[in-house]
């Protein structure tokens, strides 16, 4: 496999860049024109951001594991697709070739045939990080069936939300799941989210843990039984269904700063070709290279370039059952000396959490396969920047810093692997296609630097090809959180910083969302959980950094429960954010409070929670339009 679009320099970054941006069209048309469609567009791209609409490749047809799949058969059948490193270093690993994943793929779409699910559907899956779970997605993509992957650390009560919002009538799942010394019993967990669903009529168990579980008649069946059937039946291939460029591939539940989690909707087309495209440009990704990201495929990363990217690629894609410090924290370095992996791409909480762990973990380590590193999720700091570099790429391998969201689909600022200059801390410049602009709160665009620096708000001004579409069921809500802040443009959410070469910095969020270990977090879904705990009157929940997570979750609340102990309550209160939404979701801390800073209209007054949070006591500002300022005083106190 060959990419003809392919960035090999950095003239050729400001060629593609220029042409990107004066004629989109055809920028895209071309890069779309190296993949498999079974009709071509009619016109690539039709846009606007008041509804907002847009349509890439419109009326173009295609199925996107023809491309993962089916285009590799002839020349790369052989080439490993998967390879699956277990939770234990003592269990055997696995490798699946293209012929295999192909195989396993039919099979498994016609499991779902044959148990009712037909094009359109949306399917739910809950799994651990086993090639079973890629096999699902891309099983759902092959029968044009809507994939909503739900990561293994939500409760139950976030399953049963996401399953109404998307009205997902099928399940697939494990008995449980291996993640370091945990067995997370994922079968029973929907098996609780299920009281509440009675519209779901069927659950395909897959076994890896041999955990009990309980099997409903009429409702569960096992993945491997159903698998035995298909095959009695006859049922080996399964033709792709031809779907439309803009037909929803799958949908992702990320966290926004109002209410519940929003289903974002990607289109086949254009998802497909971005990811394939970010991929190959920001890793500069050569054929045979093994490319590890460590991400769960229960987040976008995974979708993107676990799944999507690296696979639409004819790449081998490294999946890891297991977490960075099991059983020790040189783990990640044993799977690199084991597979020879060239690039890794991991998360900046996840290298702070290593650094902890001293240079001990890396002794007898060769790390000398590697090639590119990257970094997603959040904003990395300069010494974990150079820790990574330093003792992980040994100084000669470039680091990718990559921004993007759930809702871009894919990369859109980064440095290229060898090809565009880094910049520690700095995501540095947008790739082709992408127009990011900085505006103030009224949506002018910053055109004066200071300090060499512009500051504001990061936008987009036209789409790329992985935009979000919309977010289910609701397209209002699409346009309220993205389009609406500045009118024409897409608002990210993030505040940035831009140097005068044009260099782009995420300094973080501007709204109310965390990012907690690189997982996004809606203090107000926080809040909601705390507050339905008993005795718990009102809440206020806010970030302050961490030095491992990044940001950690900072909880003021009201309380008059009465009964047991501050820590005892404390425990109670975590209980319950645990069964609300689930554990990543616990705050790292609770200070209880008579009461919370608040205006006369009654608005809860974050910006000074935060200052507290983050022990910035001396800069509060101004605190005599509280309705009560002596709070602020007993808060400042009793700060934990
Ligand atoms: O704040 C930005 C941060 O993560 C947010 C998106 O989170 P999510 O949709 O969960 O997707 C994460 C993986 C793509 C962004 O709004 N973020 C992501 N990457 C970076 C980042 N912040 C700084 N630098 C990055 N490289």
């Amino acid at each position: 496999m060959s990419y003809p679009y392919q960035i090999k320099s950095l003239e050729a970054y400001q060629q593609a860049y220029k042409q990107s941006i004066e004629s989109p069209e055809n920028f895209w048309a071309d890069v779309a024109s190296h993949f498999h469609w079974r009709r071509k567009w009619d016109k690539t791209l039709e846009w606007n951001f008041t509804e907002p609409k847009v349509e890439w490749f419109k009326n173009a047809k295609l199925n996107i594991t023809e491309n993962c799949l089916d285009r590799h058969l002839k020349n790369l059948a052989n080439r490993p697709a998967i390879i699956w490193e277990p939770n234990d270093p003592e269990e055997h690993h696995r490798v699946l070739t293209y012929k295999d994943l192909h195989y396993k793929v039919c099979q498994f779409a016609n499991v779902l045939k044959n148990n009712g699910v037909k094009k359109g559907d949306r399917v739910c899956i809950y799994m651990g990080m086993i090639p079973e779970l890629a096999i699902a997605v891309l099983a759902c993509a092959r029968i044009g069936a809507i994939h909503s992957v739900i990561f293994g650390g939500f409760s139950a009560q976030s399953i049963a939300d996401r399953l109404q919002d998307a009205q997902a009538e099928y399940i697939v799942t494990c008995d449980g799941a291996y993640r370091g010394q945990k067995d997370i019993p994922l079968k029973n967990v929907i098996d609780d989210a299920l009281i509440g669903c009675r519209f779901v009529k069927r659950v395909i168990v897959c076994t890896r843990t041999r955990t009990p579980v309980s099997m409903l008649k009429g409702r569960d069946v096992w993945w491997e039984d159903e698998v035995k059937k298909v095959e009695t039946l006859g049922m080996f291939d399964c033709p792709a269904e031809e779907m439309d460029a803009e037909d929803p591939l799958f949908i992702l539940y990320t966290s926004g700063s109002t209410g519940k989690p929003k289903g974002v909707v990607h289109a086949c087309g254009g998802y497909m070709v971005y990811t394939n495209y970010t991929f190959v440009n920001v890793f500069q990704y050569q054929p045979g290279d093994i490319h590890f990201c460590t991400a769960d495929i229960g987040w976008i990363t995974g979708h993107s370039y676990i799944v999507y990217g690296p696979l639409s690629a004819g790449a081998t894609t490294l999946m890891f059952e297991g977490v960075p410090t099991y059983p020790d924290a040189g783990r990640l370095w044993d799977i690199v000396d084991k597979f020879r992996v060239n690039i890794l791409y991991t998360a900046p909480t996840a290298i702070r959490s290593l650094m902890g762990f001293g240079l001990g973990p890396l002794q007898g380590k060769k790390l000398t396969s590697l090639k590119t590193l990257g970094t997603v999720g959040e904003p990395i700091n300069e010494e974990a920047w150079h820790w990574f570099d330093e003792h992980v790429g040994k100084g000669k391998c470039p680091i990718v810093d990559t921004w993007w969201q759930t809702e871009t689909g894919g990369i859109l600022i980064s440095n290229m692997a060898g090809i565009t200059p880094s910049k520690p801390s700095w995501a540095t410049l947008p790739l082709p296609g992408v127009q990011p602009i900085l505006v103030d709160d009224r949506g002018e665009e910053i055109t004066e630097a200071v300090d060499g620096e512009f500051k504001g708000n990061l936008c987009i001004k036209a789409p790329w090809p992985a935009i979000i579409r919309t977010t289910y069921g609701d397209h209002e809500r699409c346009k309220k959180n993205y389009f609406s802040t500045y009118p024409e443009l897409y608002f990210t959410g993030d505040g940035a910083l831009k140097d005068e070469q044009g260099n782009y910095r995420i300094t973080g969020r501007v709204d109310d969302v965390l990012n907690v270990s690189g997982h996004r977090i809606g203090t107000a879904e926080v809040e909601n959980a705390i507050n339905m705990h008993a005795g718990v009157v009102e809440s206020a929940v806010v970030g302050y950094p961490h030095d491992i997570k990044g940001q950690g979750i900072y909880a003021f609340v009201i309380y008059n429960g009465g009964h047991g102990d501050d820590n005892l309550q404390r425990q109670n209160i975590l209980q319950t954010v645990t069964r609300i939404i689930g554990p990543i979701a616990k705050p790292d801390k609770i200070q209880f409070v008579s009461g919370l800073p608040k205006t006369r209209s009654g608005k809860i007054m974050r910006r000074i929670l935060r200052k507290i949070a983050e022990n910035e006591m001396e800069n509060i500002g101004d605190t005599s339009t509280l309705l009560d300022p002596g709070v602020v005083e007993e808060i400042k106190n009793g700060k934990l």
